[in-house]
Order: structure tokens, then sequence, then C-alpha cells
């Protein structure tokens, strides 16, 4: 049997990723490690977040993943280099998606909700400087969205308010395009359609993450061959229950569920 890709998150936010992986490459097995109970890692101090992302590394090797998706802006922020140098595995990781968002606008006005260690990395200004020197940029924090996702409360009034908060500025000065810097927010994609008026172009980055995936598998001659009948572990340090909510709206197929010890 083909061995696994291998993805972890945060937390479920992950599942964003996920879901445009299973439709570009539906024939790939999938290893899913969700940290909720570590989560989040957005406002953690650097080390705890960087230990925490290795501990999920090793154990997707330990499962014999064949290349690591980091579905995690933060981390991808914070350490995709290291990650790189220390495994053989291949990585992709999460960019803040200026460059689609700088040829999208119109207004030459972008917003980009992320966390706080997101914006804090070096990633970060480098896409930056490179797609949107040029544009004017609205940062925003996305204080307190996470942990509403983990909570399975995406639809709240609470979730409201806040994106009402972040976002509403951002349109007033005139942003026509926002950029979601965090695998949880395409959670919160309807939501912010209704907030904005469908106005804005919302920007996630799940396929074009997908479509680098594939093309890494390709490079690497690690494709699962079509005849592969592919499988789908998922994995969690938090509560069973509320992975098992995301995951029934996310696969179309069977899938395994197991809780493991969260702890550095
Ligand atoms: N999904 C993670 C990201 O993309 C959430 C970060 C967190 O745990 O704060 O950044």
């Amino acid at each position: 049997m083909d061995r696994p890709i291998g993805i972890f998150d945060s937390g479920v936010g992950g599942l964003s990723v996920l879901k445009e992986i299973r439709r570009q490459l539906p024939f790939e097995s999938i290893n899913y490690l969700a940290d909720s109970n570590n989560c989040p890692y957005g406002s953690k101090n650097e080390k705890d977040a960087f230990l925490l992302a290795k501990k999920n590394i090793e154990f997707l090797l330990e499962l014999n993943c064949k290349l690591i998706v980091i579905a995690c802006n933060t981390v991808t922020a914070l350490a995709i280099d290291n990650f790189r140098s220390e495994y053989k595995v291949p990585f992709i990781g999460m960019e803040p998606a200026l460059k689609p968002a700088a040829l999208k606008t119109k207004t030459k006005k972008v917003g980009i909700l992320a966390t706080e260690n997101t914006f804090n990395g070096k990633l970060f200004k480098q896409t930056f400087e490179k797609y949107a020197k040029d544009l004017d940029v609205f940062v925003q924090p996305g204080y307190g969205l996470v942990e509403l996702v983990e909570q399975g409360d995406q639809n709240s009034p609470k979730a409201k308010k806040l994106l009402e908060e972040y976002l509403l500025p951002m349109v007033e000065k005139g942003a026509d395009t926002i950029v979601l810097g965090c695998t949880h927010y395409p959670f919160f994609k309807e939501m912010i359609q209704q907030i904005t008026q469908n106005k804005v172009s919302i920007i996630d980055p799940s396929d074009a993450v997908a479509a680098q995936t594939k093309r890494v598998l390709i490079d690497f001659y690690l494709v699962a061959k079509d005849d592969n009948d592919p499988t789908f572990n998922f994995y969690t340090t938090g509560e069973k229950v509320i992975a098992e909510k995301f995951l029934s709206c996310t696969m179309d197929r069977p899938y395994g569920l197991e809780q493991i010890d969260g702890d550095l």
C-alpha cells in the first residue's frame, strides 16, 4: 500500500487544507494530527510552539508518512526552515496569500487576518516585501477566533461580533480583498461573506497548498497509484467529540479517529 501523507495543525483548522488535498489528490492516504489540547499556537512563546510542532512531526514520521504538510501558518512562519534541514521528508507549508490578493484587488487595499506569531515571523515580512509593497495592507491579529473554532462555536454571536470588529474597519477603509492567514479561518467564510455583504473577495490559500503538495509528490516520485484504496486516520490530543463534529462534515469516506497524549 502507498505510504500516507502526514498533515498537522495546532487543531482542526488544517482540515480546511486536508479537504482541498483530498479533492486534488483523491488516491492519497492521509494521517492527520490535530494538537487541539495545546491550541492555540499563535500566542504561545516560540520555543513551546516549536517543540510542539516537532513532536507532531515525529509522531507522523513514526507512522511512515512520506511528506508532511504543515497545515498551520503559525508553525510554517516559525520553523519550516528548521524542519526542512532536520528531516529527510519533503515539507509543504502555508504562506500568507498576499500574492493572489495583490492580483485580485482593484482598490489596492487588502486586509489580512492571521495569528500574532504569523505576523511576527520573517515569512510574513518577506512575503509582504515581495508582493504587497505597493498595496495598503491592513493587518489584524484574529484574537480569540481560533479558540472559537476549536470549541465548535464558529457560527456563534461571539464569532460574529469579533469578526465585525476585525473586518468592518478594513472594509470601511476600502479593502476589497481579505486574506485568511490562518487555517482555522476558512470555517468563518460564510459569516465573513455575510458581514461584508459579499463585497470582498476572500482569499483562502488551501487550493494553492494542495496544488503545491501535488507538484512536490510528482517531483519526488511519491504520488500514490490511481488504484490505491486510500485510508484516513485522524489523531487528536483534544476531545474526540469535537474532532468528530468537524470530521463528519469534512470526510465523505470512512476514517479512524484516535485520541493521543498531548503532553510534551
Ligand atoms: N491553524 C493555525 C494557523 O494557521 C492556528 C494557529 C493557532 O493555533 O493559534 O496559524
